[in-house]
């Protein structure tokens, strides 16, 4: 069985006195469920400090990116031991913004994937097409060179230490969610893809939805077979809305 995770992806957003308040309402009312696994992704800047409030509680910490270099002349940049050093277990590689916006490739995102796991991190593996590629009816290609450029380097057996994330692009701070279906879809056919280099691998892996996911449509979405938990961009924000979605897991445990 696998479990849920139900990850925030805070991206630039919060302050010290903001996240304080976000991660008390978090710890105050995470469901006891030994089901599903919550996890926050605050900014760099706040790693440290969402350590310490978090310490001794279920509540894990990632990273929103991860430099590919273990150390050296590269301002600006956080090593994937550093991650470690502040107390993060997990960390995203790949996130369409990282792509879009910063012009990383399948091949920094590969680097990015094997670096981290080198340092003890989970990366967590986003993947997703754009509303131009799924209109021309490319969602299964461009998904599978997203993956098939980190599989083909780091090697199948390395998902036993990572998580996938599923993001269509248009999704993504849209308010149109994919429907359960055609999430339904896409997680599919990873697994198959998967499933065709390694039978165990694919069964174990957890593949999260994203994109849109609120409190009302959680439940719908993680009740598809394949769809693993979310992770949550705009409604990880606020307490009372990531929670709701966290209860929608748990309650499908
Ligand atoms: P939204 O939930 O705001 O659509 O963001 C999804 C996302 O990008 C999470 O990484």
């Amino acid at each position: 069985m696998r479990k849920f995770i139900v990850a925030g992806n805070w991206k630039m957003n919060g302050s010290l006195a903001a996240n304080d308040a976000l991660i008390a309402g978090i710890l105050a009312g995470m469901p006891d469920s030994e089901n599903v696994d919550l996890l926050i992704c605050p900014p760099m800047p706040y790693l440290a400090t969402a350590a310490d409030k978090i310490a001794g509680s279920r509540l894990k910490l990632g990273a929103q990116t991860v430099s590919e270099h273990e150390s050296g002349a590269y301002t600006g940049e956080t090593a994937p031991s550093m991650l470690r050093d502040v107390g993060c277990e997990f960390v995203l590689v790949g996130h369409s913004e990282r792509r879009a916006l910063y012009g990383e490739s399948a091949q920094a995102v590969a680097a990015k994937y094997v670096a981290a796991q080198s340092a003890g991190l989970i990366p967590v593996l986003c993947v997703g097409e754009s509303l131009e590629e799924r209109e021309s009816g490319k969602t299964e290609q461009v998904v599978d060179e997203q993956l098939n450029a980190v599989l083909d380097s780091a090697g199948v057996a390395t998902l036993a230490n990572a998580v996938i994330a599923y993001e269509p692009v248009w999704a993504i701070g849209t308010g149109k969610t994919a429907s359960p279906e055609q999430a339904q879809d896409v997680h599919e056919h990873i697994r198959r893809v998967v499933g065709e280099l390694d039978e165990t691998m694919a069964s174990a892996v957890q593949i999260l939805y994203g994109g849109s996911v609120k409190g009302d449509n959680a439940a719908g979405l993680f009740g598809k077979p394949d769809i693993d938990g979310g992770l949550i961009g705009g409604a990880s924000l606020k307490s009372e809305d990531f929670l709701a979605i966290a209860n929608a897991a748990a309650a499908l445990g």
